[in-house]
């Protein structure tokens, strides 16, 4: 398939882009690079530089090739920001997205797939599966439901093909067949905890910020569900693959398994053997205590099945990045 890639420059887009491409799929990257990196396109991926606000310049996309499918991160991503700017949100996110559906349909594309977030439910005590209530906590996440919605309604009445993934917490790192990171977090501003733990021991911030510790989990720190990218980025390469036969899909992507902010910053001081001093503070607007997938329905119906699934592991592919890259892709 050709594959269109929107938001390809960025963290997750970029490692699926090279997974696409792995499979013998074709990709075209579209990405403004207002929060991605040209560097993070995979070799062998077109690259199109161009916003998804932009009518004109979607028209000659899809007029420039013959796409099959498009994979849609391109948004904006900050939970803490979107409580600050909401209608900057929701015109990025949701009218933005709406603009790319149309110009997909209007070009006869009608296969998608599309980054959502666990961020649409509310917080439970226990793994969320698929059909749990949506209750976002910031409006990022009611963003992406809002997204999820207009989908399955261009779905019933355009016949658009879709399936929509919901990624936990996304993190480590890509590393090639030697060991070396060649692709990793590089957000900025950088809001995810652990490459903002990892600044620590690269001596790029003095400590690492617990925002809440009166959560009602185990050691009343946020309780999340962090999954790599690399097994985020093979389930699209899946979904994209069960599109024709399947029509409409909405998976979780996660491990099962929470950690709270106080195991992550542990098992950040376990790999990188720095004392990594934590800072508690006052919770943040829009933090939900307690968010874990339940990645069942993936599994059973597409056979996904993560294979970085330890906590050590993904932090330890994160460090490589970080280690090896302290200033991101902007020089080392
Ligand atoms: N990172 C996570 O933990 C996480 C969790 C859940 C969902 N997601 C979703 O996954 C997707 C990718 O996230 P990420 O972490 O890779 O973010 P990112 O910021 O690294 O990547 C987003 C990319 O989209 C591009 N972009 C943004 N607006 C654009 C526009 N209007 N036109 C063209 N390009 C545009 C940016 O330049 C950037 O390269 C997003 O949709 C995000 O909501 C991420």
């Amino acid at each position: 398939m050709h594959i269109l890639v929107t938001g390809g420059a960025g963290y997750i887009g970029s490692a699926t882009a090279a997974l696409f491409l792995k499979a013998g799929h074709q990709v075209t990257v579209f990405d403004n690079l207002y929060r991605g990196h040209r560097e993070a396109v995979p070799e062998g991926a077109q690259f199109v530089q161009g916003d998804i606000s932009d009518r004109g310049a979607l028209d000659i996309l899809f007029q420039m090739a013959r796409f099959d499918a498009v994979a849609h991160f391109a948004a904006l991503i900050e939970a803490g920001e979107s409580m600050e700017q909401p209608g900057r949100y929701f015109r990025h996110n949701v009218v933005y997205s709406q603009n790319l559906l149309d110009a997909m349909l209007a070009h006869g594309v009608k296969r998608l797939v599309f980054s959502s977030t666990a961020a649409v439910y509310a917080s439970k005590n226990g793994p969320l599966s698929e059909d749990d209530p949506y209750r976002p906590a910031n409006v990022y996440g009611e963003t992406k439901l809002m997204i999820e919605q207009m989908i399955r309604w261009y779905h019933r009445q355009c016949g658009l093909k879709y399936c929509v993934l919901r990624y936990f917490n996304a993190c480590g790192a890509m590393l090639d067949d030697q060991g070396r990171a060649i692709r990793g977090e590089a957000h900025s501003p950088e809001t995810h905890l652990i490459p903002l733990t990892l600044q620590v021991p690269l001596g790029q911030r003095e400590a690492i910020n617990i925002y809440g510790t009166d959560y009602e989990t185990a050691d009343g720190t946020c309780v999340r569900d962090y999954i790599h990218i690399v097994d985020l980025a093979s389930a699209h390469v899946l979904a994209v693959e069960a599109l024709d036969e399947r029509g409409a899909m909405t998976y979780n992507l996660g491990n099962g398994q929470g950690y709270s902010v106080r195991q992550v910053v542990e098992t950040a001081r376990q790999v990188t053997g720095h004392p990594l001093p934590a800072v508690e503070t006052a919770r943040r607007p829009g933090d939900a205590a307690v968010l874990v997938a339940s990645a069942e329905k993936i599994n059973h119906e597409l056979g996904w099945q993560p294979r970085y699934p330890d906590l050590k592991t993904i932090i330890a592919s994160a460090w490589e990045w970080h280690r090896t890259h302290p200033k991101g892709y902007d020089g080392s």
